[in-house]
């Protein structure tokens, strides 16, 4: 694990820093990618083997493969004055080659020890193709889905959030970062990206920092906690200042308050975008960068062209290059690089780790635990293994969009159709399949989503006579089974929507299916939660799948026909309208609250044109079985500080099916010295109970629990009433109180 003590520095990498010239310091900073990978700035680096030889570059992404990187390395080690290896960075977000569900369906699962498995299988399978640094886990908190890249985050909440940072990082990092399957973490983005105003991709962000602190900065604590070797900077600024010059957040935050000791990276040119953030020129903005504490300066090579300058101006000091060079040159000594430059460069195994047999069965289980039930009329699903289903629809045989956004190092070719999946495992079943309607019939918007090639392809054929072929099946068929939704660039970077439903076409579509009286069961694909309040209304079932991955199709058939009793809840509140964003369960009272039956008053809270409540709730998730909550209590009435509590509750398994339940457990501090939210969770179990199984669950609230940062930002708990909620979402009704002296 990362444990470098300042005191302490690695002697040799302070011999290393002693050999160097000031230029070469200046090299280790710059991070570039030779293209390849996906360039999502407008720069792509030149010259870079000629940089590498001159000892002008630290690392490299968008490089892969043993053999490859071999070059690239040799360059380095062989070829520069004081061979100083590179750090190979990857974009692995959600696997490697093996790629599974989006982080905010991963999250769906409230599974550590998947997701910690999940990240474990990545930086197997990524050092397998010798990259060494992981740009991961995005821990951004969202409580927009208009945002595009909510589909790479866990969600809207700071202590899920939190949880699932730690099991990425150690997932990634494991025990000893030399070894031959682990890498460094990268967290990111550091920080508040995901607040950007009006969901808008890199926009601005201004925040409280009573907010920060205890919405938003949680997860990134918590990586950094977790031993997280390396943090990316975010595109947004923060009180005005980009967080990539942001002396506050990377220095007295990052470093001095949290006691970060890895390096930090700024994002694909978020530090040549200060200029146009308005700071100055590329000179002013490397000096304001790197004096702020960006030690790598990703593609950009404002460093590289301009700190030589700066310090013979006076702008910078040879010391403060010399601490940003020495924080990259012990990530590299730590990786075992150093010690083995080729280390991670062994062309027998790919074949050995990549795309096993293993590895995919993981996919597949990744993706099922990551499916929600949003709703099962008439329990229609889980549908049986016989006589005719119409499969309909424009992802229900869609190879290039099972993947989901960003992951550019899978293979759309590999993934599993849904159609193929179902005949997979439906094999005694009659599966007919029809497109039923495009994605989107709109050819403009069609063109922006397929920057990465096609995803919506609006065909030739029209909208019409696609929807008579489907409704001909549909009609002739026992039941109807339609995968509609987003195609995966819907979603993503810079894949904002101020509309988040389902597109016209579609609609359309469903629509029509129903119309035929037959069962229709919706398989809804996406990468942010969508507005759906009329298809909720219809009498269907409702099956989120985010985008699944290689195993899509499989994993959608497990559960479809039952082989896995969905457990998925959802981590990102589903609003009714987008007229409800920010909308999130941890949200605060108002001195005037709406009524609690959601009837409009006046001088209230409240809406003239729609409720307050969301269509679903955060943490909210079916099952083919039921679930009774009952006898809930606490170990005590009275606690005094720096003590824990145990709430313990009674769960029955009342329904027809084995199941997994996620039990959750939200507190309300009931009165203290800022405003409380009006719940917030505290601790979750996620459990299977067998059919007529009744089990008792604990959770502890440890004291920490309890805190929250004051007006003076200190972590701390105030005396008074605490109210528990124990249940199957944030809407959880059986509560107790108890007294914190
Ligand atoms: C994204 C990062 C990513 C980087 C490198 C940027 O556009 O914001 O998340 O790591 O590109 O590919």
């Amino acid at each position: 694990m990362w444990t470098i003590n300042a005191q302490e520095r690695i002697p040799e990498v302070e011999a290393l820093l002693r050999k160097m010239t000031l230029e070469e310091k200046i090299g280790q900073l710059n991070l570039l990618t030779p293209g390849g990978g996906v360039a999502t700035g407008e720069v792509v680096s030149k010259n870079v083997e000629a940089k590498i030889k001159a000892g002008q570059v630290g690392g490299l992404f968008g490089v892969a493969g043993p053999d490859k990187v071999r070059v690239a390395q040799e360059l380095a080690v062989k070829e520069s004055r004081l061979g100083i290896p590179l750090l190979i960075g990857s974009d692995v977000i959600h696997g490697y080659k093996t790629t599974y569900p989006i982080p905010l369906g991963l999250s769906a699962s409230w599974d550590m020890d998947l997701m910690k498995q999940a990240a474990q299988m990545a930086a197997r399978e990524a050092t397998a193709d010798g990259i060494n640094w992981n740009f991961s886990p995005m821990v951004d908190i969202s409580r927009d889905p208009r945002w595009g890249r909510i589909a790479e985050t866990a969600g809207e909440d700071p202590y899920l959030g939190s949880k699932t940072a730690e099991a990425m990082v150690k997932g990634y990092q494991g025990s000893d970062l030399a070894a031959a399957h682990t890498l460094l973490a990268c967290v990111k983005h550091f920080a508040l990206y995901g607040a950007a105003e009006a969901g808008r991709d890199y926009h601005s962000v201004d925040m409280s920092k009573i907010k920060m602190f205890n919405q938003y900065l949680p997860p990134y604590k918590a990586a950094v906690d977790a031993g997280a070797a390396s943090v990316m900077t975010s595109f947004n600024d923060i009180d005005g200042v980009p967080a990539t010059g942001n002396k506050w957040l990377l220095t007295d935050l990052l470093r001095k308050r949290w006691g970060f000791d890895g390096f930090v990276v700024s994002d694909y040119t978020s530090l040549n975008e200060m200029i146009a953030h308005g700071l100055g020129d590329l000179q002013a903005v490397s000096t304001l960068a790197l004096k702020a504490g960006l030690d790598m300066d990703m593609v950009g090579e404002g460093f590289l062209t301009t700190l030589k300058k700066s310090f013979d101006e006076g702008k910078v000091t040879e010391a403060e290059i010399t601490d940003a060079c020495r924080r990259v040159l012990e990530a590299k000594y730590i990786s075992g690089l150093f010690d083995d430059p080729y280390r991670y460069l062994d062309s027998k195994r790919p074949e050995k780790d990549i795309l096993t047999k293993e590895n995919r069965a993981l996919a597949r289980k990744l993706a099922a635990h990551s499916f929600v039930l949003l709703k099962n009329h008439n329990d229609m699903l889980p549908l049986g293994n016989k006589g005719k289903i119409a499969l309909i629809g424009p992802l229900a045989d869609s190879r290039e969009n099972m993947l989901g956004t960003w992951a550019p190092t899978g293979d759309f070719n590999l993934a599993v159709t849904v159609l193929e999946g179902f005949k997979n495992v439906a094999s005694e079943a009659n599966i007919q399949y029809a497109k039923g309607s495009n994605i989107s019939n709109d050819p403009e918007f069609a063109k922006k989503v397929n920057v990465f090639g096609p995803r919506i392809e609006v065909e030739e054929r029209s909208p019409e006579a696609l929807l008579k072929e489907a409704l001909d099946l549909a009609k002739t068929s026992d039941v109807v089974v339609t995968v509609v939704g987003e195609a995966t660039e819907m979603s993503g970077e810079a894949a904002s929507r101020t509309d988040i439903s389902i597109p016209d076409s579609q609609k359309k579509l469903i629509r029509a299916l129903v119309d035929t009286g037959k069962p229709v069961v919706l398989v809804l694909m996406s990468g942010r939660p969508l507005t759906i309040p009329e298809e909720f209304e219809l009498p269907v079932a409702i099956l989120q799948v985010w985008h699944p991955g290689v195993e899509a199709g499989n994993a959608i058939a497990d559960v479809v026909f039952g082989d896995y009793n969905p457990s998925g809840k959802l981590t990102a509140t589903w609003p009714r309208n987008v007229g409800q964003i920010p909308i999130y369960h941890s949200a605060k009272n108002t001195g005037r609250p709406a009524p609690e039956n959601e009837e409009f008053q006046k001088f209230k809270s409240n809406y003239l044109d729609s409720p307050n409540s969301p269509l679903l709730p955060f943490g909210y998730g079916l099952s083919y079985t039921t679930f009774e909550y009952s006898n809930l209590r606490l170990n005590k009435e009275t606690i005094g500080q720096g003590e824990s509590i145990s709430v313990t509750v009674t769960i029955a398994n009342t329904g027809d099916y084995d199941g997994e339940e996620v039990v959750q457990l939200y507190l309300r501090d009931v009165v203290r010295s800022i405003t409380p939210p009006k719940r917030e969770l505290k601790g979750f179990q996620k459990i299977l109970l067998k059919k007529g199984e009744r089990k008792e669950v604990t959770i502890t609230l440890f004291p920490d629990d309890l805190k929250f940062y004051n007006s003076t930002l200190e972590f701390v708990s105030e005396p008074g009433e605490f109210e528990v909620f124990v249940g199957t979402d944030s809407d959880a009704q059986l509560s107790k109180t108890f007294t914190l002296k």
